[in-house]
Protein backbone atom coordinates (compact mmCIF):
# COMPACT_ATOMS: atom_id res chain seq x y z
CA UNK A 1 0.00 0.00 0.00
CA UNK A 2 1.61 3.44 -0.95
CA UNK A 3 1.84 5.88 2.17
CA UNK A 4 0.87 9.52 1.26
CA UNK A 5 3.00 11.61 3.95
CA UNK A 6 2.69 15.36 1.88
CA UNK A 7 -0.63 16.59 3.50
CA UNK A 8 0.72 20.24 3.45
CA UNK A 9 1.11 20.09 -0.35
CA UNK A 10 -2.71 18.78 -0.42
CA UNK A 11 -4.67 16.94 1.09
CA UNK A 12 -7.43 14.05 0.24
CA UNK A 13 -11.07 15.25 -0.55
CA UNK A 14 -12.87 13.64 2.63
CA UNK A 15 -15.68 11.57 1.34
CA UNK A 16 -17.78 13.48 3.61
CA UNK A 17 -17.18 16.68 2.10
CA UNK A 18 -17.26 14.99 -1.35
CA UNK A 19 -20.66 14.17 -0.27
CA UNK A 20 -21.78 17.63 0.31
CA UNK A 21 -20.77 19.03 -3.04
CA UNK A 22 -21.90 16.37 -5.19
CA UNK A 23 -25.25 17.06 -5.07
CA UNK A 24 -23.91 21.00 -6.42
CA UNK A 25 -22.16 19.31 -9.14
CA UNK A 26 -25.11 17.07 -10.73
CA UNK A 27 -28.15 19.00 -9.08
CA UNK A 28 -28.88 22.95 -8.06
CA UNK A 29 -26.82 24.30 -11.07
CA UNK A 30 -28.10 27.57 -10.79
CA UNK A 31 -25.68 30.87 -11.07
CA UNK A 32 -26.33 32.37 -7.58
CA UNK A 33 -26.86 35.99 -9.15
CA UNK A 34 -29.96 34.55 -10.72
CA UNK A 35 -33.03 35.53 -9.07
CA UNK A 36 -34.71 32.69 -9.52
CA UNK A 37 -35.35 29.50 -7.30
CA UNK A 38 -32.24 27.87 -9.10
CA UNK A 39 -30.37 30.65 -8.21
CA UNK A 40 -31.80 31.02 -4.53
CA UNK A 41 -30.62 27.48 -3.88
CA UNK A 42 -27.06 27.88 -5.21
CA UNK A 43 -27.14 31.39 -3.23
CA UNK A 44 -28.11 29.56 0.11
CA UNK A 45 -25.58 26.86 -0.25
CA UNK A 46 -22.68 29.72 -0.69
CA UNK A 47 -23.91 31.71 2.51
CA UNK A 48 -24.24 28.57 4.51
CA UNK A 49 -20.49 27.40 3.38
CA UNK A 50 -19.60 31.31 4.33
CA UNK A 51 -20.71 30.59 7.78
CA UNK A 52 -18.96 27.23 8.45
CA UNK A 53 -15.45 29.24 7.45
CA UNK A 54 -16.39 32.13 9.77
CA UNK A 55 -17.35 29.73 12.44
CA UNK A 56 -13.73 28.19 12.12
CA UNK A 57 -11.74 31.05 11.91
CA UNK A 58 -13.92 33.01 14.61
CA UNK A 59 -14.42 35.32 11.99
CA UNK A 60 -17.89 37.14 11.00
CA UNK A 61 -19.90 36.04 8.01
CA UNK A 62 -19.45 39.72 6.63
CA UNK A 63 -15.12 39.16 6.67
CA UNK A 64 -15.48 36.50 4.24
CA UNK A 65 -14.49 36.85 0.60
CA UNK A 66 -14.26 33.79 -1.66
CA UNK A 67 -11.39 33.36 -3.65
CA UNK A 68 -9.99 30.48 -6.13
CA UNK A 69 -7.31 29.48 -3.59
CA UNK A 70 -4.92 31.00 -1.16
CA UNK A 71 -2.41 32.18 -3.84
CA UNK A 72 -5.23 34.70 -4.91
CA UNK A 73 -6.13 35.24 -1.51
CA UNK A 74 -2.24 36.89 -1.05
CA UNK A 75 -2.34 38.57 -4.46
CA UNK A 76 -5.67 40.15 -3.43
CA UNK A 77 -4.84 41.29 0.28
CA UNK A 78 -1.65 42.86 -1.02
CA UNK A 79 -1.94 44.62 -4.73
CA UNK A 80 -5.65 45.30 -3.62
CA UNK A 81 -4.26 46.97 -0.60
CA UNK A 82 -1.49 48.78 -2.64
CA UNK A 83 -4.10 50.13 -4.85
CA UNK A 84 -6.92 50.97 -2.53
CA UNK A 85 -3.71 53.14 -0.30
CA UNK A 86 -2.62 54.98 -3.98
CA UNK A 87 -0.29 54.16 -6.54
CA UNK A 88 3.12 55.75 -6.43
CA UNK A 89 2.42 57.24 -2.75
CA UNK A 90 5.48 58.05 -1.27
CA UNK A 91 6.23 56.23 1.81
CA UNK A 92 4.46 53.10 0.89
CA UNK A 93 6.23 50.34 2.55
CA UNK A 94 6.10 46.73 3.03
CA UNK A 95 7.35 44.35 4.90
CA UNK A 96 6.77 40.03 5.06
CA UNK A 97 8.73 37.24 6.75
CA UNK A 98 11.92 35.61 4.32
CA UNK A 99 9.74 33.05 5.11
CA UNK A 100 6.85 33.46 3.55
CA UNK A 101 5.06 31.38 0.81
CA UNK A 102 6.14 32.40 -2.70
CA UNK A 103 2.15 33.38 -2.56
CA UNK A 104 3.09 35.94 -0.55
CA UNK A 105 6.86 36.77 -1.54
CA UNK A 106 6.18 37.09 -5.12
CA UNK A 107 3.27 39.24 -5.08
CA UNK A 108 5.12 41.50 -2.33
CA UNK A 109 7.89 41.79 -4.64
CA UNK A 110 5.45 43.14 -7.66
CA UNK A 111 4.58 45.89 -5.34
CA UNK A 112 8.11 47.40 -6.24
CA UNK A 113 6.08 48.20 -9.65
CA UNK A 114 3.64 50.50 -8.06
CA UNK A 115 6.77 52.27 -6.51
CA UNK A 116 6.52 50.35 -2.98
CA UNK A 117 9.32 49.67 -1.05
CA UNK A 118 9.69 45.89 -0.20
CA UNK A 119 11.63 44.29 2.53
CA UNK A 120 12.10 40.83 4.02
CA UNK A 121 11.58 40.35 7.83
CA UNK A 122 15.30 38.22 8.84
CA UNK A 123 14.31 34.96 10.52
CA UNK A 124 16.39 33.32 13.45
CA UNK A 125 17.85 30.15 13.28
CA UNK A 126 14.48 28.10 14.14
CA UNK A 127 12.84 29.68 11.58
CA UNK A 128 11.40 32.22 14.12
CA UNK A 129 11.21 36.46 13.17
CA UNK A 130 14.38 38.05 14.43
CA UNK A 131 13.06 40.10 16.92
CA UNK A 132 15.56 43.22 17.39
CA UNK A 133 15.64 43.62 13.61
CA UNK A 134 12.55 43.35 12.96
CA UNK A 135 12.09 45.82 15.76
CA UNK A 136 15.02 48.29 14.15
CA UNK A 137 13.08 48.10 10.99
CA UNK A 138 9.70 49.42 12.20
CA UNK A 139 11.26 51.86 14.28
CA UNK A 140 13.35 53.11 10.77
CA UNK A 141 10.37 54.66 8.75
CA UNK A 142 6.89 54.54 8.35
CA UNK A 143 4.91 50.84 7.32
CA UNK A 144 1.71 50.72 6.31
CA UNK A 145 1.58 46.54 5.34
CA UNK A 146 2.95 43.51 7.29
CA UNK A 147 3.15 40.02 6.25
CA UNK A 148 3.86 37.50 8.51
CA UNK A 149 2.53 33.84 8.24
CA UNK A 150 0.53 31.78 11.06
CA UNK A 151 2.90 28.50 10.73
CA UNK A 152 5.33 27.78 7.88
CA UNK A 153 4.52 25.26 5.27
CA UNK A 154 8.21 23.50 5.47
CA UNK A 155 9.30 23.42 8.66
CA UNK A 156 5.89 24.10 10.47
CA UNK A 157 7.03 26.71 12.97
CA UNK A 158 4.49 28.79 14.13
CA UNK A 159 4.86 32.45 14.82
CA UNK A 160 4.08 34.71 17.93
CA UNK A 161 1.17 36.23 16.06
CA UNK A 162 0.01 37.94 19.31
CA UNK A 163 3.88 39.39 19.45
CA UNK A 164 3.69 40.53 15.80
CA UNK A 165 0.81 42.17 15.49
CA UNK A 166 1.32 44.43 18.84
CA UNK A 167 4.58 45.81 17.39
CA UNK A 168 2.81 45.66 13.82
CA UNK A 169 -0.54 47.76 15.18
CA UNK A 170 1.70 49.67 17.48
CA UNK A 171 3.77 51.11 14.07
CA UNK A 172 0.62 52.07 12.39
CA UNK A 173 0.74 48.95 10.09
CA UNK A 174 -2.04 46.36 9.07
CA UNK A 175 -0.92 42.63 9.51
CA UNK A 176 -1.92 40.27 6.52
CA UNK A 177 -1.49 36.46 7.86
CA UNK A 178 -1.00 33.43 5.68
CA UNK A 179 -3.22 31.11 7.41
CA UNK A 180 -3.57 28.20 4.99
CA UNK A 181 -1.12 25.80 7.20
CA UNK A 182 -2.41 26.53 10.23
CA UNK A 183 -6.30 25.99 9.61
CA UNK A 184 -7.48 22.64 11.12
CA UNK A 185 -4.05 22.16 12.69
CA UNK A 186 -4.21 24.90 15.62
CA UNK A 187 -7.10 27.04 16.80
CA UNK A 188 -7.42 29.71 14.19
CA UNK A 189 -9.35 31.96 16.08
CA UNK A 190 -6.12 32.82 17.63
CA UNK A 191 -4.79 33.78 14.71
CA UNK A 192 -7.81 35.68 13.13
CA UNK A 193 -7.75 37.55 16.25
CA UNK A 194 -4.46 39.43 15.75
CA UNK A 195 -4.69 39.91 11.88
CA UNK A 196 -6.60 42.55 9.90
CA UNK A 197 -6.62 40.10 6.87
CA UNK A 198 -5.62 36.48 6.57
CA UNK A 199 -5.50 33.90 4.08
CA UNK A 200 -6.93 29.98 3.68
CA UNK A 201 -7.22 27.12 0.91
CA UNK A 202 -9.22 24.43 1.16
CA UNK A 203 -7.46 21.75 -0.38
CA UNK A 204 -5.78 21.57 2.86
CA UNK A 205 -8.18 20.79 5.15
CA UNK A 206 -9.76 18.13 3.55
CA UNK A 207 -11.70 20.17 1.16
CA UNK A 208 -11.34 20.53 -2.93
CA UNK A 209 -8.73 22.06 -5.14
CA UNK A 210 -9.49 25.73 -6.55
CA UNK A 211 -11.41 27.75 -3.83
CA UNK A 212 -9.90 29.67 -0.93
CA UNK A 213 -10.94 33.03 1.10
CA UNK A 214 -9.61 36.31 2.04
CA UNK A 215 -10.52 37.27 5.63
CA UNK A 216 -11.16 40.81 5.59
CA UNK A 217 -11.48 43.12 8.67
CA UNK A 218 -14.03 46.14 8.04
CA UNK A 219 -11.41 49.06 8.49
CA UNK A 220 -9.58 47.31 5.89
CA UNK A 221 -9.74 49.15 2.55
CA UNK A 222 -9.11 47.27 -0.85
CA UNK A 223 -9.16 47.45 -4.48
CA UNK A 224 -10.79 44.74 -6.17
CA UNK A 225 -8.08 42.60 -7.97
CA UNK A 226 -10.60 40.56 -10.34
CA UNK A 227 -13.43 43.28 -11.57
CA UNK A 228 -16.53 41.53 -12.68
CA UNK A 229 -20.23 41.14 -11.75
CA UNK A 230 -20.41 42.18 -8.91
CA UNK A 231 -19.80 39.17 -6.76
CA UNK A 232 -18.18 39.24 -3.62
CA UNK A 233 -19.57 43.00 -2.58
CA UNK A 234 -18.47 44.03 -5.85
CA UNK A 235 -14.72 43.22 -4.36
CA UNK A 236 -14.13 39.80 -6.61
CA UNK A 237 -16.17 39.53 -9.20
CA UNK A 238 -16.69 36.35 -11.35
CA UNK A 239 -19.67 33.11 -11.03
CA UNK A 240 -18.85 31.56 -7.65
CA UNK A 241 -17.29 28.10 -7.12
CA UNK A 242 -20.30 26.95 -5.94
CA UNK A 243 -20.16 22.97 -5.59
CA UNK A 244 -15.89 23.67 -4.19
CA UNK A 245 -17.36 26.68 -2.03
CA UNK A 246 -19.99 23.86 -0.65
CA UNK A 247 -17.14 21.36 -0.36
CA UNK A 248 -14.46 24.46 1.68
CA UNK A 249 -17.51 24.97 3.79
CA UNK A 250 -18.01 21.35 4.72
CA UNK A 251 -14.23 20.90 5.09
CA UNK A 252 -13.83 23.73 7.64
CA UNK A 253 -17.11 22.65 9.85
CA UNK A 254 -15.12 19.31 9.99
CA UNK A 255 -11.59 20.79 10.57
CA UNK A 256 -13.56 22.90 13.55
CA UNK A 257 -14.77 19.91 14.97
CA UNK A 258 -11.59 17.48 14.55
CA UNK A 259 -8.96 19.92 14.71
CA UNK A 260 -7.94 19.01 18.51
CA UNK A 261 -7.80 14.91 17.86
CA UNK A 262 -6.08 15.74 14.37
CA UNK A 263 -3.34 17.43 16.24
CA UNK A 264 -3.04 14.85 18.93
CA UNK A 265 -2.85 12.00 16.38
CA UNK A 266 -0.59 13.69 14.09
CA UNK A 267 1.90 15.05 16.87
CA UNK A 268 2.22 11.15 18.37
CA UNK A 269 3.05 10.25 15.04
CA UNK A 270 5.52 13.63 14.47
CA UNK A 271 7.21 12.06 17.58
CA UNK A 272 7.78 9.30 16.77
CA UNK A 273 9.32 10.05 13.52
CA UNK A 274 11.44 12.60 14.80
CA UNK A 275 13.14 10.11 17.72
CA UNK A 276 14.35 7.57 14.62
CA UNK A 277 15.62 10.34 12.93
CA UNK A 278 17.71 12.01 16.36
CA UNK A 279 18.88 8.14 16.26
CA UNK A 280 20.64 9.15 12.96
CA UNK A 281 24.22 10.67 13.48
CA UNK A 282 24.40 13.92 12.56
CA UNK A 283 20.55 14.84 11.25
CA UNK A 284 18.91 17.97 11.64
CA UNK A 285 15.48 18.43 12.37
CA UNK A 286 14.26 22.50 11.13
CA UNK A 287 12.83 24.57 13.45
CA UNK A 288 13.45 22.52 16.15
CA UNK A 289 13.09 24.22 19.53
CA UNK A 290 10.74 26.77 17.93
CA UNK A 291 6.54 25.84 18.24
CA UNK A 292 5.72 24.33 15.76
CA UNK A 293 2.49 22.53 13.84
CA UNK A 294 1.84 19.15 15.14
CA UNK A 295 1.57 17.23 11.88
CA UNK A 296 5.35 18.66 10.11
CA UNK A 297 9.01 17.70 10.47
CA UNK A 298 11.74 19.09 8.19
CA UNK A 299 14.71 17.16 8.60
CA UNK A 300 18.02 16.46 6.66
CA UNK A 301 20.18 13.71 6.97
CA UNK A 302 23.96 13.53 6.10
CA UNK A 303 25.14 12.62 3.01
CA UNK A 304 21.80 12.73 1.44
CA UNK A 305 20.55 14.89 -1.39
CA UNK A 306 16.53 15.65 -0.54
CA UNK A 307 15.67 15.29 -4.17
CA UNK A 308 17.36 11.86 -4.38
CA UNK A 309 15.59 10.95 -1.18
CA UNK A 310 12.38 11.62 -2.01
CA UNK A 311 13.03 9.58 -5.53
CA UNK A 312 13.91 6.58 -3.54
CA UNK A 313 11.35 6.68 -0.98
CA UNK A 314 8.85 7.38 -3.64
CA UNK A 315 10.15 3.87 -5.40
CA UNK A 316 9.43 2.25 -1.96
CA UNK A 317 6.23 3.56 -2.17
CA UNK A 318 6.34 6.45 0.29
CA UNK A 319 5.12 9.85 -0.72
CA UNK A 320 7.35 12.83 1.01
CA UNK A 321 8.37 16.28 0.00
CA UNK A 322 11.82 17.83 -0.37
CA UNK A 323 10.53 21.20 0.69
CA UNK A 324 7.24 23.42 -0.74
CA UNK A 325 5.68 21.39 -3.66
CA UNK A 326 6.00 24.89 -5.47
CA UNK A 327 9.98 24.67 -4.74
CA UNK A 328 10.38 21.07 -5.91
CA UNK A 329 11.88 20.65 -8.93
CA UNK A 330 13.28 23.76 -9.76
CA UNK A 331 16.91 22.73 -8.19
CA UNK A 332 16.94 25.64 -5.92
CA UNK A 333 17.34 25.20 -2.14
CA UNK A 334 14.20 25.96 0.33
CA UNK A 335 14.42 29.95 0.70
CA UNK A 336 13.20 29.00 3.83
CA UNK A 337 16.22 27.20 4.58
CA UNK A 338 18.36 29.38 3.32
CA UNK A 339 16.66 32.34 5.36
CA UNK A 340 17.18 30.38 8.38
CA UNK A 341 21.04 30.09 7.70
CA UNK A 342 21.52 26.65 6.83
CA UNK A 343 24.06 26.45 4.02
CA UNK A 344 22.72 25.09 0.61
CA UNK A 345 24.40 21.88 1.40
CA UNK A 346 22.52 21.69 4.06
CA UNK A 347 19.11 22.94 2.43
CA UNK A 348 19.52 20.35 -0.67
CA UNK A 349 19.48 17.43 1.75
CA UNK A 350 16.07 18.21 3.53
CA UNK A 351 13.22 16.39 3.50
CA UNK A 352 9.42 17.18 4.63
CA UNK A 353 7.05 14.83 6.22
CA UNK A 354 3.34 16.10 6.46
CA UNK A 355 1.15 13.68 8.49
CA UNK A 356 -2.74 13.83 8.05
CA UNK A 357 -5.34 11.68 10.38
CA UNK A 358 -5.30 9.19 7.90
CA UNK A 359 -1.44 8.50 8.79
CA UNK A 360 -0.44 5.24 11.31
CA UNK A 361 2.40 4.11 13.44
CA UNK A 362 3.21 1.18 11.34
CA UNK A 363 3.48 3.92 8.19
CA UNK A 364 6.24 5.97 10.37
CA UNK A 365 7.63 2.71 11.04
CA UNK A 366 7.85 2.15 7.45
CA UNK A 367 9.66 5.12 6.45
CA UNK A 368 12.05 4.70 9.72
CA UNK A 369 13.18 1.45 7.65
CA UNK A 370 13.31 2.74 4.69
CA UNK A 371 15.26 5.48 5.66
CA UNK A 372 17.67 3.14 7.65
CA UNK A 373 18.09 0.61 4.12
CA UNK A 374 18.18 2.93 2.19
CA UNK A 375 20.93 5.06 3.97
CA UNK A 376 23.14 1.86 4.41
CA UNK A 377 22.34 1.71 0.22
CA UNK A 378 24.01 4.72 0.09
CA UNK A 379 26.89 4.74 2.18
CA UNK A 380 30.69 4.20 -0.14
CA UNK A 381 31.95 1.12 0.24
C1 LIG B 1 1.50 28.68 3.35
C2 LIG B 1 0.83 28.59 2.02
N1 LIG B 1 0.31 29.70 1.48
C3 LIG B 1 -0.30 29.67 0.27
C4 LIG B 1 -0.42 28.51 -0.45
C5 LIG B 1 -1.11 28.53 -1.79
O1 LIG B 1 -2.41 28.02 -1.65
P1 LIG B 1 -3.26 27.56 -2.94
O2 LIG B 1 -2.72 26.24 -3.34
O3 LIG B 1 -4.67 27.47 -2.40
O4 LIG B 1 -3.12 28.61 -3.97
C6 LIG B 1 0.11 27.33 0.09
C7 LIG B 1 0.06 26.06 -0.69
O5 LIG B 1 1.05 25.37 -0.82
C8 LIG B 1 0.75 27.37 1.36
O6 LIG B 1 1.27 26.28 1.91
Amino acid sequence: MPVYFDNNATTVLDSRVFEAMQPFLLGPYGNPSSVHRYGRAARDAIEAARARVADLAGAQVSEVTWTSGATESNNFALKGFADAFGAQRANARMLYAATEHPAVMEAAESLRNRGWTVETIAVARDGLIDWPKFEAQLAVAPVQLVAVMAANNETGVIQDLARVSKRVHAAGALLLVDAVQAAGKIALPECWREADLMSLSAHKIFGPKGVGVLLVKSHVELAPLLHGGGQERGVRGGTENVAGIVGFGAAAELANAEWSQRATHTLALRQQLEAGVRAIDGSIIFGDGAPRLPNTVQFAIPDWEGEALLMALDRTGIAVSSGSACASGTGEPSHVLLAMGFSRAVAFGAIRVSFGPQNTAAEVDRLLQALHSLRVERRPA
